[in-house]
């Protein structure tokens, strides 16, 4: 009996010992990255007080989303113009100067994961960037950010709109049309619905998860298994990653290779159309509150997908 208890005791001492390696580990890496920031900020400043600011990790508690963005943690500077030219995670977010865009979309409302994606709640660097097993949504970065703006701004997706500031997911659109996807593919927000491919007017809400248990990664050539990955590789290849299975033994098993041509696209409009599709967004997963949404008068039409 008191064996017992002696080595229940010293097992919970371990797992704790354990648990507070961990815990110091995570919170050095924000530490570090934090209180460097505070030093920046107190030469920039000229008020030496600011570096001794005493150390937390910083949220966006987004009320309506009931979720927080602790971003900020790390990434001090991004509402700051005056770190311009200072390394990641420091710097000013881009498109921030002069009022551009980004402005528009003030970071204490907004936080950043309603853009960019990625994990709310992490505050290391490997639990937010690059690619992060589990984690259904994985952060955006580069051009694949734009495929968050049609999440408020529906507009986008019509033909006749161009915004400079979303010009991948432009060019995307663009030859989503002049390549007649939607001859195949039912796209909602194009007004289509043929049947002989999948739909794909909410590809862009699905998870990883949900995209991994119906879709063959093993033709890919990335070992990032993820779904835009996938869509990239099979936009340059289709044929490669949906072989099919010609030879089956079975001839009941046999299945011809995808139909979706090979249009011996770039890189750049590989990324583009894939933009694109992560674009395609349904507004009930999405489920952005209405206080986000951006007053629009024009386009109609698209105001239904609201
Ligand atoms: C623990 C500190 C930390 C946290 C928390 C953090 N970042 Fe970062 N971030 C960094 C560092 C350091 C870099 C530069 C090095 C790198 O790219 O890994 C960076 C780079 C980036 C980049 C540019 C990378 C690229 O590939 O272009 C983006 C975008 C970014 N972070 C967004 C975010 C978002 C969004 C969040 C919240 C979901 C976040 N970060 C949370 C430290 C952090
Ligand atoms: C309205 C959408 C939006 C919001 C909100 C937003 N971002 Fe961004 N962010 C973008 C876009 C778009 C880019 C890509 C800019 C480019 O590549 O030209 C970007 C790029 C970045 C980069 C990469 C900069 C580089 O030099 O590569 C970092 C870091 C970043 N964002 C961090 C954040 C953080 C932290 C927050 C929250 C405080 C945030 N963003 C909120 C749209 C947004
Ligand atoms: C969560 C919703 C939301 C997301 C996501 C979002 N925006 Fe916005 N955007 C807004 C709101 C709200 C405004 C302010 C509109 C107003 O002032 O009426 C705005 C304004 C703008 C404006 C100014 C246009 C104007 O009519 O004033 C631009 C440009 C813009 N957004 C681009 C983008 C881009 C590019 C992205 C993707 C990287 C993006 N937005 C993502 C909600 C959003
Ligand atoms: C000739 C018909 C055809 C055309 C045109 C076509 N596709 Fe496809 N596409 C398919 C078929 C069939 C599949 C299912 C088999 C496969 O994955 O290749 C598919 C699969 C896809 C997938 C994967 C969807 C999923 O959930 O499995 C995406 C994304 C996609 N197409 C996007 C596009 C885009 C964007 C265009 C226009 C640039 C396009 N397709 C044009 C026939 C077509």
């Amino acid at each position: 009996m008191v064996k017992h208890i002696v080595f229940a005791v010293s097992s919970m001492a371990v797992v704790f010992q354990l648990g507070l390696f961990v815990y110091n580990f995570e919170t050095a890496e924000w530490r570090g990255y934090q209180s460097t920031y505070y030093k920046k900020l107190a030469e920039v400043t000229n008020t030496p007080e600011i570096a001794k600011t005493s150390l937390k990790v910083q949220q966006v508690w987004d009320k309506d989303l009931d979720r927080p963005d602790r971003c900020t943690t790390c990434h001090g500077g991004v509402a700051n113009p005056a770190f311009e030219g200072e390394p990641q995670p420091y710097t000013t977010h881009p498109h921030f100067k002069d009022q551009a865009f980004i402005s528009k979309h003030p970071f204490e409302k907004f936080g950043c994961t309603i853009c960019h994606e990625g994990s709310p709640h992490a505050v290391t660097v490997k639990a937010t960037h690059g690619v992060v097993k589990h984690l259904d949504r994985q952060l955006l970065t580069g051009p694949y950010v734009q495929a968050s703006c049609t999440k408020c701004h529906y507009e986008l997706l019509n033909r006749d709109v161009y915004w400079p500031e979303a010009e991948v997911l432009m060019k995307g659109k663009q030859l989503a049309y002049e390549l007649g996807c939607g001859a195949c593919h039912a796209i909602r927000q194009f007004g289509t619905s043929p049947t002989v491919a999948p739909e794909l007017s909410n590809a862009g809400s699905k998870t990883e998860l949900s995209f991994s248990l119906v879709h063959d990664f093993s033709n890919l050539e990335s070992e990032d298994h993820l779904m835009r990955v996938w869509e990239w590789e099979h936009f340059k290849q289709p044929r490669k990653i949906v072989p099919g299975h010609p030879d089956a033994p079975n001839p009941k098993d046999r299945t011809s290779p995808t139909i979706m041509p090979n249009w011996d696209l770039t890189d750049d409009e590989a990324t583009a159309l894939t933009v694109f599709v992560m674009s395609l967004r349904d507004p009930a997963v999405e489920n952005i509150p209405p206080s986000y949404f951006p007053k629009v008068k024009e386009h109609e039409g698209f105001l239904q997908y609201r």
